[in-house]
């Protein structure tokens, strides 16, 4: 089940489902939950012949999300800026993924993402980020990191052109940090 925003574009998205669709992963891609249904991800994920649930914010939150994620066994965000309710965290133990775009434990928590992210690491003079895959849990960026993967930063970027190369890095992260979860699964419940 992948969680997307508000105003998701949709990549991380795209690049799990594609890596599912491949083989690449032994997963099927079951649903794609949105806030509403006008985010370009929707439109992804639609062209793709991918399930969508809209389910905005609102009254029994937490129970309407769990309904649309019914029969998942691993719940990734991918551009889901919210804390999820704690119902949620509660039926996915160490089973829901975030990722997030620079190296945790650094230029991470509320109010970090997207470009400010970006700006944050260009603005400190880093010569390095990269992503972060890491387990979810009610406080933001905070969860036991799973994988990093790393890229310079370059002495003439601007947040924009380290976000592009930091995003390249993110595709390959989630889906290599999907592949590690999915077989330490299946070999502890041995497979379903
Ligand atoms: C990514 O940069 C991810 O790290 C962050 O939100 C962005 C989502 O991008 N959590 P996309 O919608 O997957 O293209």
């Amino acid at each position: 089940g992948i969680l997307i925003g508000p105003k998701g574009r949709g990549s991380n998205m795209a690049a799990i489902a594609d890596a599912c669709a491949s083989g690449k992963l032994a997963a099927e891609a079951a649903v794609v939950v949105a806030p509403n249904d006008t985010s370009p991800a929707v439109e992804t994920a639609q062209a793709r012949g991918l399930r969508v649930a809209v389910v905005p914010p609102g009254d029994a939150y937490g129970a309407r999300l769990l309904e649309a994620l019914q029969g998942v066994d691993i719940v990734c965000l991918a551009g889901y800026l919210r804390l999820l309710p704690s119902e949620v965290l509660r039926e996915f133990p160490d089973r829901i993924l975030n990722i997030h775009p620079a190296l945790l434990p650094e230029f991470g928590g509320k109010g970090m993402y997207g470009m400010h992210v970006h700006e944050a690491v260009v603005a400190a003079g880093k010569t390095e980020s990269g992503c972060t895959v890491h387990l979810v849990n009610d406080v933001y960026d905070e969860g036991r990191i799973l994988l990093q993967r790393r890229c310079p930063v370059l002495p003439d970027d601007t947040p924009e052109t380290l976000a592009a190369r930091v995003l390249r890095e993110e595709h390959q992260a989630y889906v290599e940090a999907l592949q590690s979860v999915i077989s330490s699964q299946t070999h502890v419940t041995g497979g379903r």
